[in-house]
């Protein structure tokens, strides 16, 4: 591929300009707040045994470094921590990270995992501690396509190399020919009952206010990271996933 970075450069510490996005300002769905946290896992569907085959593909045992990206509750984390992983959730929520960190004084993991109030355009990770693992689920869709090229360059020169990132989103690989039927069929099928799930309005908020993409748009982002795609699967023509290396 041409026009790529061969590595991922390391982002220059200190506070983002202020043309940045408002990364902490609340976009599309609510998630930030008590109820809506409180309601998070069952909407979410968050199921631990999903997070530790996860870590276990992921090959995440005892003195891993992971970093979560955008971590919500804090069940991956949470998980990570309990293998004796060292572990680090990071989000902009700190309704979030409150919960997350109930759940780990609940779990008692052997080591306590590290909660950061940050974001993807402005969280810094020590240089000298470079992570084996970075993972982000369900929320890169928050930043306009712009800054997913910005964050994911954080991610990856957060990473040492040949280090992993995993991405788990909303990400489209249906013909753009295709869009309105193949959206109608995504909304029809996922909404559920107002107290059970994430609900049709949910949805439509997603794809009207948030900012989910063209995975040919996300697999050229992660070349341009200094990523290399190892694996990827479209479960749906809806939601994607990368297990990447860092060159
Ligand atoms: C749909 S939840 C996903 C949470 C978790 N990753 C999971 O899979 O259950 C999205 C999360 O992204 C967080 N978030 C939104 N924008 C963010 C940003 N710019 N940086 C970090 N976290 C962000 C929200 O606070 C929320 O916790």
């Amino acid at each position: 591929m041409t026009g790529t970075s061969a590595s991922a450069p390391a982002p220059a510490p200190g506070p983002v300009p202020s043309w940045y996005f408002r990364e902490y300002a609340p976009v599309g769905v609510d998630l930030g707040s008590a109820d809506a946290v409180a309601d998070f896992d069952r909407n979410q569907g968050t199921d631990p045994a999903a997070d530790d085959a996860l870590l276990d593909r992921l090959g995440v045992t005892a003195g891993t470094r992971l970093v979560d990206m955008a971590c919500g509750t804090g069940s991956l984390v949470v998980r990570a921590a309990l293998r004796g992983a060292e572990a680090h959730g990071v989000d902009v929520s700190p309704e979030m990270l409150g919960f997350a960190r109930r759940r780990a004084a609940a779990a008692a993991p052997p080591a306590t995992p590290g909660w950061h109030h940050a974001g993807f355009l402005d969280h810094v990770h020590p240089a000298d501690r470079p992570a084996d693992v970075v993972t982000t689920k369900s929320a890169l869709h928050q930043l306009p396509d712009f800054f997913k090229q910005q964050a994911l360059r954080r991610m990856a020169a957060m990473l040492r190399p040949g280090g992993t990132l995993y991405l788990w989103d909303v990400i489209f690989s249906f013909d753009p020919d295709d869009a309105d039927a193949e959206v109608a069929r995504w909304l029809d099928a996922a909404g559920r009952p107002a107290g059970e799930g994430f609900t049709r309005e949910d949805f439509e908020v997603h794809v009207r206010e948030e900012f989910s993409t063209y995975a040919w748009i996300i697999e050229g982002m992660l070349e341009r990271a200094g990523l290399e795609i190892t694996d990827r699967a479209h479960p749906r023509h809806t939601h994607a996933e990368y297990v990447c290396r860092r060159r």
